[in-house]
């Protein structure tokens, strides 16, 4: 089969999820013709009327662009999406299950899907595995099951790569535009020769893209994602030892350790923990992985057992200020797991509300675009429509997330409200100097006043 004469113009995204349509408008917004296949109908009908099924910066301009211009469709089919296509990019979830390992139904079924499309479909196909797996999935998992429903065989009928990505929701499609390097893992020379020269072509050359083994590739992005999240947990433990020195602040502590160009600046900043749905998912999988294959990995369980800890701590100096706080009302300012996205999944704002509602203390929170939790567990916490309502009578205020609305408060937006105007500064938003002259101010890796 001549694969590498074939043209990889026509792209099927199996998982219309924050990577799978980040990854769909971008390639159409540059005039690849890209079907999105999701089984969910609610979706296909939002995406083909140019709306994003959730909420992403950009994301709903991007769609009107790339639909409009009928660049980009969405399909429930994927037998459709693979057979009109000459590359498919698996984009599914892979979420954790209950003991921390990783749960490969969604991988496992787009890859029969693709295998069962590619038997009624006559030209070379390539299937690139984007998904956040654990290392050997691609070979050992989506090969078989492409080749047993499709009688093909990889690497002579049909492509595969693995080709992780990088991107943060909340910036998700500037990410995927600007990436800093491109991963490819390559199960045969020619798969990968066609997925470079794709992403070459896309990204014009600028970006560094390194080759390798499918499973060297795999590990990339857990190996990445652990270790930028042994940077937070550190953070967060260098700043509980700074609150415990007078005129010590974490902030500044890390300003200088960041100057180091070994170390760098981002992903230091100590606060109430890491969330979202990747971070503890990867970490927790990648722990799980080691042990499975007898390899220790007792930095990983430090981390894990740092970022628990730390939503905890917070809690705590909450409780610290409120003296009995049955019935006393705490303003938590920020629901979702990190600004710009509305995502609770593993949100410290939840682990915090957990244990302030056990404690009797009355939980009031505000968020500017999630307007409501809608699990049975979080009844008790009631969500306001407006920062000054959230705060009114309060007897604590918790920063949990930072938000830029957040940001432009002042100790006065505070006094007038408040019941007791104390404000516990879990993400590091405000001058400790010119809160703590004005009110009770309290917050992560933040010592007592000297
Ligand atoms: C993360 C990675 O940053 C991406 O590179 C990766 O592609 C993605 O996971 C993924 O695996 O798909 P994301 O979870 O969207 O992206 O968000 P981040 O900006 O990394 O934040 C994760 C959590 O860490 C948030 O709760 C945030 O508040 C927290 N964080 C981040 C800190 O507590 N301190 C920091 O300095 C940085």
């Amino acid at each position: 089969m001549l694969a590498h004469v074939i043209p990889m113009k026509r792209i099927s995204i199996i998982g219309t999820g924050y990577v799978g349509l980040s990854t769909a408008v971008c390639f159409s917004s540059r005039e690849y013709h890209v079907i999105a296949a999701t089984k969910n109908e609610e979706n296909a009908r939002a995406i083909n009327a140019q709306r994003a099924p959730f909420y992403e910066p950009g994301l709903d301009a991007a769609l009107k662009h790339s639909v409009r211009s009928k660049f980009l469709r969405a399909e429930t089919s994927r037998a459709k999406a693979v057979s009109e296509t000459d590359v498919s990019f698996i984009t599914v979830a892979t979420p954790d299950q209950p003991d921390g390992t990783i749960d490969l139904r969604y991988v496992i079924s787009a890859s029969e899907d693709i295998g069962r499309a590619l038997q009624k479909k006559d030209a070379y196909h390539l299937v690139v595995v984007k998904s956040t797996v654990t290392p050997g999935t691609t070979r050992e998992v989506v090969k078989p099951a492409i080749e047993r429903e499709s009688q093909l065989v990889a690497g002579r009928d049909f492509g595969l790569c693995a080709n992780p990505e990088f991107l943060r929701q909340g910036s998700a499609i500037e990410d995927t535009l600007h990436p800093d390097r491109l991963i490819v893992g390559e199960f045969d020379e020619t798969s990968g020769a066609l997925l470079e020269d794709l992403l070459d072509e896309f990204y014009e050359g600028s970006v560094p893209l390194l080759k390798m083994g499918l499973e060297s590739a795999e590990m990339v992005k857990y190996a990445s994602n652990a270790f930028l999240a042994t940077k937070i947990s550190y953070a967060n433990e260098m700043a509980n030892v700074c609150e415990t020195v007078p005129g010590v602040d974490v902030s500044q502590v890390m300003a200088g350790v960041g100057l180091d160009p070994r170390i760098n600046p981002q992903f230091l900043n100590a606060g109430a923990g890491f969330g979202g749905s990747c971070f503890p998912k990867d970490v927790k999988a990648l722990r799980n992985f080691a042990k499975r294959h007898g390899a220790q990995a007792p930095l990983l369980n430090a981390v894990l057992t740092v970022n628990e800890a730390q939503a905890r701590h917070v809690a705590q100096l909450v409780l610290s200020c409120l003296g009995e706080p049955e019935g006393k009302k705490v303003a938590l300012l920020g629901l979702a797991f990190k600004p710009n996205t509305d995502d609770l999944r593993e949100a410290p704002s939840l682990k915090i509300a957990t244990q302030l509602l056990a404690a009797r203390a009355c939980v009031c929170a505000y968020d500017p675009v999630v307007k409501k939790i809608a699990l049975s567990e979080f009844e008790a916490l009631k969500c306001s429509d407006s920062v000054q309502a959230c705060l009114v009578g309060a007897h604590c205020c918790v920063v949990v997330t930072e938000w830029e609305e957040f940001k432009a408060l002042t100790p006065d937006d505070f006094i007038k409200h408040m019941a007791e105007p104390i404000v516990v500064d879990a993400r590091r938003i405000f001058d400790p100097q010119e809160f703590r002259h004005r009110l009770r101010y309290m917050a992560v890796g933040l010592g007592d006043v000297r």
